[in-house]
């Protein structure tokens, strides 16, 4: 039987819904239901790799209806220690125009939506540490992949809306006015559920669209998000295959997230 184990796991957004030709696929149940996708386990320059299309295999999952909880506990239990993750964000500054890929190092969570903690059943309180949400290693992983064919931005502040509607122009120009790079939808509470469960995880925007508050836009539309994700597509994946392939030169702490923490439940392991 193939194995069902792997390393990396890469989650695609709005527009990404296929990775790893040729992969097996395989349903993994939580203790919080079924991810949003069958997980797809291949092998790419010698690691295995898990993929899951975020939003679903049809596009089915808005936002605010993504199970990020299942997402990763299953990526988890898979055995995956390092997670990619990919997005698309609309530009807050007038220099990160459509097509820059952003490496955020911090987020400001403006969700409010339920599933947003792994630890919510009742039982000993769990904070886990989140001054640096993304994990050092893993932005890492991906400014050396670059290598020079898809332009990176290094740094800036991913501000995560709730969703599914866009900012109206005040919020906008409030988040470009704090000084923030990049508005989404997806980004929390992807990143401290991923802490949670002691994964490394990083995020890779693509800028689909100058969000409504940049100077003279005329407000954004799904479909223009959509086509410039579209045409984006390849560069995002060939980054992709590149990253799992990096080994990082940093440790990071991920790993021992919740090390010494009450927690009401063990984590996932290999074959749960
Ligand atoms: N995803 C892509 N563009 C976006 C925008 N302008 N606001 C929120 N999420 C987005």
């Amino acid at each position: 039987m193939a194995s069902t184990r792997a390393d990396i796991g890469i989650i695609g957004g709005s527009g990404f819904y296929s990775f790893l030709p040729g992969g097996s696929r395989v349903e993994v149940e939580t203790p919080f239901g079924a991810p949003s996708a069958p997980i797809t386990l291949g092998e790419m320059g010698g690691r295995r790799v898990a993929f899951l299309p975020r939003h679903g295999e049809r596009h089915q999952f808005a936002p605010h209806r993504v199970n990020y909880r299942a997402n990763l506990w299953a990526l988890k239990a898979l055995g995956v220690s390092r997670v990619l993750s990919a997005c698309a964000v609309g530009s807050l500054q007038p220099s990160l125009q459509p097509g820059t890929f952003v490496v955020p190092d911090q987020v400001v969570d403006r969700t409010y939506r339920p599933g947003h903690t792994v630890w919510e059943a009742d039982g000993p309180v769990v904070h886990v540490p989140f001054a640096d949400p993304y994990c050092p290693a893993t932005r890492e992983v991906f400014l050396t992949a670059e290598g020079g064919q898809a332009p990176l931005i290094d740094g800036g502040t991913m501000v995560v809306i709730n969703g599914p509607r866009f900012s109206s122009r005040a919020e906008s120009q409030w988040h470009a006015a704090a000084g923030w790079s990049v508005v989404g939808m997806t980004g929390m509470p992807e990143a401290s559920i991923a802490r949670e469960l002691a994964l490394c995880y990083a995020t890779v925007c693509c800028v689909t669209d100058m969000d409504a508050g940049a100077e003279g836009e005329a407000g954004v539309r799904a479909g223009d998000v959509k086509a410039v994700f579209a045409s984006n597509i390849g560069r995002l994946k060939r980054l992709l295959e590149r990253a799992v392939t990096v080994e990082p030169a940093q440790a990071c702490e991920c790993a021992h997230a919740v090390d010494g923490l009450p927690l009401p439940f063990p984590l996932p392991t290999v074959g749960d």
